[in-house]
């Protein structure tokens, strides 16, 4: 006899950063969860995030005003109607956030605790900003955010969590042969710790909060979660993806042998801090009227060039001359990394390069955070809203993560009494033809790994060419041609569901970037160095010869 589906929910929730926890709790009121993480609940990008959450809370600033802030840092592309959408429920998404228990810095004078919801915040400033507008935790604010978020997902009676379990592929409704149109019926898992494949099946809905895809690349500020896994996967059930050339590099990554992923948060250059070439000699007021403030893709494009020119191996990023006083109570986390690695951010510039940081694309999604599968869900980074444009102003990610979140759970909760609650069999994981993979073959696909994030390191960078890309396409499938071999022909395992996704998403980059004729935002290329009129976003679809769609 057939064993039974291992999980039943009313919704699977894959992914426990900010978009996935926020979703889960909003719904937990009304119907079962299940949470899926492919490590420990709290890795994400959400807990490393820094400098903090965008959203409009002075008198002075206005929500015309981060609408515009965003749709210039976007350069074009924003779909501005997104835009005015996520910028007006900022304010609600943070305060729910200040509900649950996040503690934001406030001003000195309201310092005290519990904090009323009418408080004035410490507000800090980074890129792009015309006003201070980013609420935070210190420089921790992820942490403090994932830290509640998880605590009371921990607690809630609806919410079932499972670690260490990596979501394999989505099943449809078709694909277990049940009638009418296909929906998401659940999802495949690999069970990391019993090594086995598991099944989980979903009443109403699956919703992919994974995160993004900078894992993709050789050095990268994320967590070794962000392979792209959420973006792979709705790409082989049939949904389109859009916008996948934007991938953002955040210009101040430490430099540093025993540290390559380390960030220092853009509020230090909010608050104050230069950038200079070794020699001391500063150089973004030579590239933009906004010097260090001019959004990402500028700084990142600005240091790389000075970096290539001067054929020196990073520049510096120094704060040194406020007080001591200050730096240390407004960058504690960063103050404490530093010291540990005999580097004083009071007193002395920091090495940096600019390191992946961000997704910009992803998995195409209406303004419910629904894909182009009924019942299949996409929130956080791992979805394209068209909030970011060719460019994502800074601290608008976990603010779309939260308005997502809210969003979503409006529109899942909607349908939901529209499901009979009857659960269906999911079939079995298909064990034949697989043999245990052996020393050699985990050689193999390390090898695999690294070669394609250097590859798209080198030739899918800051700056690209038309060749470049060509020839990175090349290698992609190559790649992936031997990936399928050893994947159809081996046990599976933690690194091969990784490299096989990272490998699909990366063929999926270089496409997008190779259709984009032009530079704009992000996405640089020698070989097309102006922009275009009219810009539209780039948009794949499985099966079907890419194509630049309406406005996305
Ligand atoms: P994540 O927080 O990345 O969570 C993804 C989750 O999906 C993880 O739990 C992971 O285990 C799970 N997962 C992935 N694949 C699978 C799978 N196959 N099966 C099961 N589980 C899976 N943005 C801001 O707005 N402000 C900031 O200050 C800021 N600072 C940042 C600093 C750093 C160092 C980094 C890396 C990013 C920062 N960002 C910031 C970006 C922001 O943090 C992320 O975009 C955001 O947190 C993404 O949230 P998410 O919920 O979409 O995904
Ligand atoms: C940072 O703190 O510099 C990261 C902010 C962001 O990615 O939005």
């Amino acid at each position: 006899m057939q064993p039974l589906t291992e999980y039943v929910t009313d919704v699977l929730i894959i992914g426990s950063g900010a978009a996935g926890l926020s979703l889960a709790l909003r719904l937990a009121e009304h119907c079962k969860v299940i949470i899926l993480s492919k490590d420990l609940l709290n890795e994400s990008s959400t807990w490393y995030a820094q400098g903090g959450i965008a959203a409009v809370f002075e008198d002075m600033d206005s929500i015309n005003s981060h609408v515009e802030d965003t749709l210039q840092a976007g350069a074009g592309l924003c779909n501005r109607d997104v835009v005015e959408f996520i910028a007006s429920n900022a304010r609600h998404c943070v305060e729910w956030l200040v509900q649950q228990g996040v503690l934001f810095d406030v001003e000195a004078e309201n310092a005290t605790l519990p904090v009323p919801l009418n408080t004035r915040y410490h507000l800090t400033r980074e890129g792009g900003h015309s006003y201070r507008r980013v609420l935070h935790a210190a420089d921790a604010t992820g942490k403090a955010i994932e830290t509640i978020l998880i605590h009371k997902a921990a607690l809630h009676p609806n919410i079932h969590i499972i670690e260490h379990c990596h979501a394999v592929d989505l099943v449809t409704s078709n694909t277990i042969g049940l009638c009418g149109p296909s929906r998401v019926v659940g999802t495949y898992i690999w069970n990391r710790s019993q090594e086995k494949v598991e099944r989980c099946y979903a009443c109403a809905a699956v919703v992919l909060a994974t995160g993004g895809a900078s894992k993709v690349y050789q050095y990268t500020t994320n967590p070794d979660i962000s392979s792209g896994d959420g973006i792979a996967m709705a790409w082989r059930a049939g949904c389109r993806v859009a916008n996948l050339e934007f991938n953002q590099f955040h210009p101040t990554s430490l430099f540093h042998p025993q540290a390559r992923n380390f960030l220092l948060t853009e509020a230090l250059r909010g608050e104050g801090a230069y950038l200079y070439r070794p020699d001391g000699s500063r150089f973004m007021p030579d590239f933009d009227l906004r010097a260090e403030l001019a959004p990402r893709d500028i700084v990142a494009r600005a240091i790389d060039h000075e970096m290539r020119r001067l054929g020196a191996k990073c520049m510096y990023l120094d704060i040194s001359y406020r007080p001591e006083k200050f730096i240390r109570h407004h960058f504690p986390t960063i103050y404490d990394k530093l010291r540990t690695l005999d580097i004083d951010l009071t007193r002395q510039p920091i090495p940096i390069v600019p390191a992946a940081h961000y997704t910009c694309g992803g998995v195409m999604v209406d303004k419910h955070g629904r894909t182009d599968l009924d019942g299949l869900y996409a929130i956080g980074e791992v979805s394209y809203t068209g909030l970011h444009g060719a460019n994502r102003l800074a601290s608008n990610s976990l603010l779309e993560c939260l308005v997502y979140g809210w969003t979503a759970s409006v529109d899942i909760l909607h349908r939901l009494p529209t499901f009979v609650k009857q659960e269906h069999q999911l079939p079995s994981w298909n064990h034949s033809s697989i043999s245990n993979s052996g020393y050699g073959d985990e050689i193999v696909l390390q090898q695999h790994w690294q070669e394609l994030r250097l590859l798209m390191w080198d030739h899918v960078g800051i700056v690209r060419t038309t060749k470049r890309l060509e020839s990175a396409l090349y290698r992609i499938n190559f790649l992936t041609k031997e990936m399928n071999e050893y994947y159809s022909n081996f046990r599976i395992s933690h690194a091969a569901l990784e490299v096989r996704n990272l490998l699909q998403v990366a063929g999926l980059i270089v496409k997008s970037a190779l259709l984009r004729k032009e530079s704009r935002g992000l996405h640089y290329t020698l070989d097309y160095p102006t922009m275009q009129p009219n810009p539209q976003p780039t948009i794949l679809q499985p099966g079907r010869k890419a194509y630049y769609y309406g406005s996305g």
